[in-house]
């Protein structure tokens, strides 16, 4: 088993990015050290350009996301953890590729549609996106990409760029799946629970950071919107903001929605809600001290990734170069 996943270095990084990302990393981390297979995780920074971004806040999230991998218990003897722009082959890969991607499909990309709407200035880049994200799962094999659910269009698309190139240019990629949680593959904002929680749209008092400090998230968890009625009932449609409540109690404490349920059952939305903030506080205190401990010596850390960049490049080369033989390239 081959596990590839990816995440931008931007903004700061969110409980959705946690429960999407950053959990499932450290699960198949471990599946695939149990299977005898490989896992590779990408602080994809060439993503991060596709929206305007200063280039000393790209430098320091890039190092900021890196450290929260290893704090969460990516462990660098068993997964190859790296920066995307330190492996020159995933520019080159999207490239080549994007010779199988139609306009049509990237046109139709909801991310696209979303992140260009209303924007004075669309960079190419953007658009290109899917394209990029495609080469980075397919340079390394991977069988198994473990994703949010927002992710899940672009994972199709990788899909059908894979199987369009084996088609034109004979098999040469592994067609890869996406892995989503149970629980939590969409956690919402906490005061629009029809968003996604991100910090780049949506109320900011609604999206819980990794950074937060417990006060913070206590009072974001107090002020998070609920819905019409009383009952604690996980049921998307007609109780999104409980029902997203509920996911993020079962992704901070691991039990089961049903068992959160059947033990809130004569709870009023008040305790429920001081419960989840307690909950995540708890979750997230040990991860945070581990993040300030990597952060206290960054030059250990860029060691750590040169490493990475290293390994990363030797799995990658062999694909890219065949890549470049069947497209017909004389080299
Ligand atoms: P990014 O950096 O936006 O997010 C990283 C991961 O976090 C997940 N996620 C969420 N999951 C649940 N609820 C949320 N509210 C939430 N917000 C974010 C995302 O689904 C993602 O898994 N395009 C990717 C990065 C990428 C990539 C790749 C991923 C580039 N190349 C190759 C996999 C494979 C992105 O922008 O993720």
């Amino acid at each position: 088993m081959r596990v590839f996943s990816g995440i931008r270095a931007s903004g700061d990084k969110t409980l959705g990015n946690y429960s999407g990302g950053f959990r499932q990393y450290v699960a198949t981390q471990d599946e695939a050290a149990a299977d005898g297979g490989e896992a590779f995780f990408c602080v994809v920074d060439l993503h991060s350009i596709t929206t305007p971004i200063e280039p000393a806040v790209l430098r320091e999230s890039t190092l900021s996301v890196a450290a929260w991998l290893f704090a969460f218990g990516l462990d660098q003897q068993r997964s190859t953890v790296f920066v995307q722009s330190q492996v020159v082959a995933h520019a080159e890969a999207a490239w080549l590729l994007g010779a199988v991607s139609s306009f049509g499909e990237l046109r139709r990309m909801t991310q696209f549609k979303e992140k260009s709407e209303g924007q004075e200035f669309v960079s190419a880049a953007l658009f290109n996106y899917p394209v990029l994200m495609a080469g980075d799962i397919l340079l390394y094999q991977a069988d198994v990409v473990p994703i949010g659910d927002d992710q899940r269009q672009h994972l199709e698309l990788s899909r059908t760029i894979a199987e369009r190139f084996n088609l034109r240019y004979g098999e040469t990629f592994v067609v890869p799946r996406g892995a989503y949680p149970r629980e939590g593959a969409r956690i919402r904002n906490l005061q629009e629970p029809d968003r996604l929680m991100s910090t780049s749209r949506g109320a900011p008092q609604g999206v819980v950071r990794l950074v937060d400090s417990p006060d913070i998230i206590r009072r974001k968890f107090k002020t998070a919107v609920t819905d019409s009625g009383r009952e604690i009932v996980h049921d998307p449609e007609a109780k999104p903001g409980i029902s997203n409540l509920i996911e993020i109690l079962a992704v901070a404490s691991g039990e089961s929605i049903a068992d959160i349920e059947a033990r809130y059952e004569d709870h009023g939305y008040g305790q429920f809600k001081q419960d989840v903030g307690e909950a995540v506080v708890e979750l997230l205190a040990p991860y945070q001290q581990r993040y300030a401990e990597l952060r206290a010596d960054d030059a250990e850390l860029r060691r750590m990734l040169a490493v990475g960049a290293q390994k990363a490049a030797t799995a990658a080369q062999p694909t890219l170069d065949r890549m470049y033989e069947r497209m017909g390239f004389a080299r």
